[in-house]
């Protein structure tokens, strides 16, 4: 057994006598901007480049992204989301250089891909892209806006969109203070896979109070902030509302007594006309029974 296996070992290493270089870190790419994922080799003797063939692969699919061999791109199996999107630097090949350049980049190119490099020898490695994305400048909003009274507990809401990955949120006080209570952080994913965050703060109001979000990208290290400020024309139980309320009783006091008035002569009139009408009825009836009295008589 060991006997055969042996032999396979060792031609294996035989042909992975090349060194490949890549970027021990994660390359990180702008979504829809273009991206250098650099790979090379060292040369030690000048080569035909007809007998270079270079592939590069996602790692964990196996899916052609770029192909060359015999002095030519190969394309033919490359996988439909990177058409049109890859080149490598034809002038560089004979220089031991293969990077890739992939263009328009967007959340779906994030992941391993996998250099191999053959001319008489064989090597490959794999290096790590990340996409990122800036997000818009947060804006926070308060919920219920008006008619908040000290005790009241309102919800401010952080909102943030298009970016990419996550966002770590930071709520902080006026005091710089960080509030780690009650926080709910949502995400949802648009159709290019970038991000709109959510960050929703519950707090118990107090008057003169600032709540301030913080949104950071971690990859590219850019951070937004917005705040609100709840002062005395938020909280609006003294004085606002007591003066509304004033105003109005007033408004309806006025009303009422204009409303009896108008009433009172209404009242007088038509107290007027029945009398008048009764009077009028009586010497009707005067007249008509004297008129009887004389076809009685007749
Ligand atoms: C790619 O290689 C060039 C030249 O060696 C270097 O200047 C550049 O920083 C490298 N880029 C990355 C992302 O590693
Ligand atoms: C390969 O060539 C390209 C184009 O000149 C350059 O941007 C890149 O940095 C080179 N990469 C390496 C590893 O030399
Ligand atoms: C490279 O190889 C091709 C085909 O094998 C051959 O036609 C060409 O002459 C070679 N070029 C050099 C510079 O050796
Ligand atoms: C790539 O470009 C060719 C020629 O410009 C075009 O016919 C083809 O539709 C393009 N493919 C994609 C996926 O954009
Ligand atoms: C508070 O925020 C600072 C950054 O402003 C951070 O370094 C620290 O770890 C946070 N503390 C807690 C308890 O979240
Ligand atoms: C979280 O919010 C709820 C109401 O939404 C409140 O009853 C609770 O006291 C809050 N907890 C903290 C730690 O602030
Ligand atoms: C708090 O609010 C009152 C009015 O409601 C104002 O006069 C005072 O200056 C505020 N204090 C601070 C520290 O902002």
């Amino acid at each position: 057994m060991l006997s055969l296996l042996l032999p396979a070992m060792l031609a294996v290493q035989a042909m992975a006598l090349m060194e490949v270089y890549v970027p021990e870190m994660p390359v990180v790419a702008l979504h829809g901007g273009d991206v250098t994922l650099n790979c090379s080799f060292s040369v030690a003797t000048p080569f035909n480049l007809s007998d270079l063939t270079v592939f590069w692969q996602l790692t964990d699919t196996k899916r052609s992204v770029h192909g060359y061999r015999e002095g030519h791109d190969q394309l033919v199996d490359q996988a439909e989301s990177f058409a049109n999107r890859t080149s490598l630097f034809p002038a560089q090949l004979g220089l031991g250089n293969t990077s890739l350049l992939l263009s328009r980049v967007v959340v779906a190119d994030e992941g391993s891909y996998t250099c191999f490099v053959r001319v008489q020898d064989y090597g490959s490695a794999a290096l790590l892209l990340q996409v990122a994305a800036s997000y818009s400048k947060p804006v926070v909003t308060l919920e219920p806006e008006s008619n908040l009274r000290p005790g009241d507990a309102v919800a401010l809401t952080c909102v943030a969109y298009g970016g990419y990955p996550q966002a770590d949120v930071i709520w902080q006080d006026g005091g710089g203070r960080n509030l780690t209570d009650n926080i709910t952080t949502s995400l949802v994913a648009n159709e290019k896979g970038l991000f709109s965050m959510t960050s929703v703060l519950t707090v118990v109001l107090e008057p003169n109070s600032t709540y301030s979000c913080r949104l950071i990208n971690p990859l590219l290290g850019e951070e937004g902030y917005a705040s609100v400020t709840i002062t005395g024309q938020n909280i609006a139980f003294p004085p606002v509302a007591l003066w509304v309320t004033i105003g109005l009783a007033v408004c309806l006091l006025v009303l009422l007594i204009a409303l009896a008035a108008v009433c009172r002569r209404k009242i007088k009139e038509s107290c007027e006309e029945a009398r008048r009408e009764a009077e009028e009825a009586k010497m009707l009836e005067e007249e008509e029974s004297k008129t009887a009295m004389t076809l009685l008589k007749s």
